[in-house]
């Protein structure tokens, strides 16, 4: 993102964000971020924020899926500030706290498959992937991890080694694991076979466990795990069919491969379902989830048959701060909201909503290829035209300014840059709904008019 030219296009005052951004530029390095836009943020609540200079955005991002149940939900509050009066933590890698384990209790519970199963911490999605990947090694004795193309598990060593998403030869030279297999994950718009996979679900998914079946042969069987998101989130918001995954969990129980089931963007209820497995009646052996759980604490857990985590080696899932007290505090007030709220309903409700409201416009404009998701896990692929299916990368970030110009956070995404993420806290207001809507739709028609002018493009990077 080139903000200097940004700072010259938009029309709103951004002075003192630039004066922050100009700083950090000089002390944190690039590779932390992908920008979007110059917003500093200063203040949240709900599903609103406000930038240093007094801006106010509407946040259909969620600060990347984490506020499900809003920014600063009074219950993660209240649980925070009365739990860090007693105690911030105490290392559970020495001695004991009762957080992590009413935590453990609740998440055990949550999620599918009637067995015994345990609970290892971490603080964000990508070290939660690692345990989930270091169980499915020591479990099984085995070594390959079979991932898939586009898929997104973090960027710490190993979550890094299985995200299919990066440019795969600048990650070999950073981060070499030759034990990572991708396959094609079964996207039903746009895949390599040219399937219609909305029309012919069956074929696709045959297509895909062929080769993934393929895959285990010529690693001779030595594979430890499948490591799969429910919905491809950073890939584009991609549900593959039931079928598939129903095949999946079918092939891997009877080869002896752990199901690593990777929810750490779509879990948490924004589904509207607990966990977006749950939209395919499979039980996988691991869960992993982040971001939503700890309502904005770090915090990250993987959920696995209770062999699978026993069989990790002792001390190999000790963190100092793993478990932290606080954070699980919060996180146990999360899953109390969620049902508190009835936001599993909610998000279902909100996402057909949604849908069908994105799916008119695409009736009026012919940039909008693709409506698809579940709940409030959304995207609305952006296309030059729908019969070809041309990813328009362009015409997205079009729509992605003009809509943050007038005070809406929607940024795109995907394995093309070109789908709009919609993922606002599910507890939105109406009022605040409709108010983002008509944004959106004076943002598509501005774009449709040729109203945003092409010099913002070189200054937007996007996915
Ligand atoms: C599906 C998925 N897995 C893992 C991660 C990594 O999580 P974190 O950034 O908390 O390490 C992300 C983050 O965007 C994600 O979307």
């Amino acid at each position: 993102m080139n903000w200097r030219e940004l700072k010259k296009l938009t029309k709103k005052n951004i002075e003192k964000c630039c004066q922050v951004i100009e700083k950090e530029e000089n002390l944190l390095p690039e590779a932390i971020a992908i920008k979007y836009f110059p917003t500093v943020v200063e203040r949240t609540k709900g599903a609103e924020i406000w930038d240093i200079d007094g801006n106010r955005f509407i946040d259909f991002l969620s600060s990347a899926a984490v506020y499900n149940i809003g920014h600063s939900h009074p219950a993660v509050v209240e649980a925070v500030k009365n739990h860090i009066e007693k105690i911030q933590n105490y290392t559970i890698v020495y001695f004991y706290n009762e957080e992590p384990v009413k935590l453990a209790e609740l998440l055990t519970q949550s999620t599918p498959g009637d067995f015994p199963k345990k609970v290892a911490y971490g603080f964000s999605g990508s070290d939660s992937v690692d345990s989930a990947i270091k169980a499915a090694r020591a479990f099984t004795g085995k070594k390959y991890i079979i991932s898939f193309k586009h898929s997104y598990h973090g960027m710490t060593y190993g979550s890094l080694s299985a995200t299919g998403i990066i440019d795969q030869e600048t990650k070999k030279v950073i981060c070499p694991d030759e034990h990572i297999v991708f396959a094609e994950y079964p996207d039903p718009y746009r895949n390599k076979w040219g399937i219609d996979g909305y029309a012919e679900p069956d074929l696709l998914s045959q297509k895909a466990l062929l080769e993934i079946e393929k895959l285990i042969e010529d690693l001779q069987g030595d594979v430890a795990g499948v490591i799969i998101e429910p919905a491809q989130g950073d890939g584009g918001m991609i549900f593959p069919p039931a079928e598939f995954m129903k095949g999946l969990r079918t092939l891997t129980e009877e080869k002896n491969i752990v199901f690593i089931d990777e929810e750490v963007q779509t879990g948490m209820g924004r589904s509207g379902k607990m966990w977006a497995i749950d939209h395919y009646d499979v039980a996988p052996d691991v869960v992993v989830s982040a971001k939503a759980l700890g309502g904005g604490m770090p915090l990250g857990a993987v959920i696995g048959r209770a062999e699978i985590m026993d069989a990790v080696p002792v001390p190999f899932f000790a963190y100092t701060h793993s478990g932290h007290s606080v954070n699980c505090a919060a996180a146990v007030a999360v899953l109390e909201t969620l049902k508190k709220e009835n936001l599993l309903q909610k998000a279902e409700e909100r996402g057909l909503f949604l849908k069908e409201w994105f799916k008119e416009k695409a009736s009026q404009y012919p940039f909008i290829g693709d409506v698809r998701g579940k709940g409030l896990l959304m995207g609305v692929e952006i296309v030059s035209d729908k019969a070809s299916k041309t990813p328009d990368k362009a015409t997205a970030l079009k729509i992605s300014w003009a809509a943050w110009e007038r005070g809406l956070i929607l940024i795109t995404f995907g394995k093309n840059g070109n789908v709009l993420r919609v993922a606002p806290p599910i507890n939105i207001s109406d009022q605040l709904l409709e108010e983002a809507l008509e944004i959106i739709d004076a943002s598509f028609k501005d774009t449709a008019e040729g109203k945003v002018p092409d010099a913002i493009l070189p200054c937007l990077k996007g996915w």
